[in-house]
């Protein structure tokens, strides 16, 4: 089945305490935004990538585009405030309106097989996230005194992708807005509405680049994949 992706890329990635947007930054000397729209690119049921940016930002990611041959960028939309508002701008743009992924320009390492996962799920049944259930303990602290013991079983950690057909997510945005209501992610947006959102099994090392030591990491995931390739 055929998707379009959105990827918000016009954050500042002030917590990477680097002094550019940290989706510049590179890992095996590819900046990690060309990593996470090579995966996209070469998937043969993608069939737009819709980018939001930082206007200051756009003619370098153009050249980026140019220079590491990434072909299915069909619009670049400036971004908001917040994430969702770069969605929403994103979004706006779609001319193929089924399947819509939305994914974090800054998580390079999710896996073909969970975005097929995705695109089958919310194609099925509206909407669905990519998730890992949680490892630890969780608990609930108020003023660091522990309230209580979350019951780990139903607890996830949530992801990008999110997928969603295209009428369910461009209905949450629009009400999302309308109500000046801000989301952390689409799912939320959908929630709300009273909608199902299914979870799609991923993976840990679909991790966000937020910090650097996540970059660390990052160079470790790709030697462990190269390896494996081998
Ligand atoms: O800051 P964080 O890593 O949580 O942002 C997640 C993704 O959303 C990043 O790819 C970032 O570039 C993007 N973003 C955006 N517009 C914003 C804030 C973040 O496109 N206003």
């Amino acid at each position: 089945m055929l998707y379009t992706v959105l990827i918000p890329a016009a954050g500042s990635g002030k917590r990477m305490g680097a002094d550019k947007n940290k989706l510049f930054l590179e890992l095996r000397n590819i900046p990690i935004l060309v990593h996470t729209l090579r995966v996209f690119d070469k998937d043969p049921n993608c069939e737009q990538i819709v980018l939001a940016v930082k206007k200051t930002e756009q003619l370098f990611i153009e050249q980026l585009l140019m220079d590491y041959r990434i072909t299915k960028v069909s619009a670049i939309v400036e971004g908001g405030e917040e994430r969702q508002h770069s969605v929403y701008a994103a979004l706006k743009v779609v001319t193929s309106k089924e399947v819509i992924l939305v994914h974090d320009a800054a998580r390079p390492f999710i896996h073909q097989e969970v975005i097929e996962q995705l695109v089958k799920a919310a194609g099925a049944s509206g909407a669905a996230v990519a998730a890992v259930r949680a490892k630890d303990t969780m608990k609930k602290v108020e003023d660091g005194i522990i309230q209580e013991t979350v019951d780990r079983e139903s607890l996830w950690i949530i992801q990008t992708p999110q997928a969603f057909q295209y009428a369910l997510l461009e209905k949450a945005e629009r009400l999302a807005e309308a109500e000046k209501f801000l989301g952390t992610d689409e799912a939320m947006l959908v929630e709300r509405l009273g909608e199902r959102v299914h979870i799609v099994d991923s993976t840990y090392d679909n991790v966000k680049m937020t910090t650097s030591e996540d970059l660390l990491y990052g160079e470790a995931i790709l030697n462990k994949r190269e390896q494996e390739e081998q």
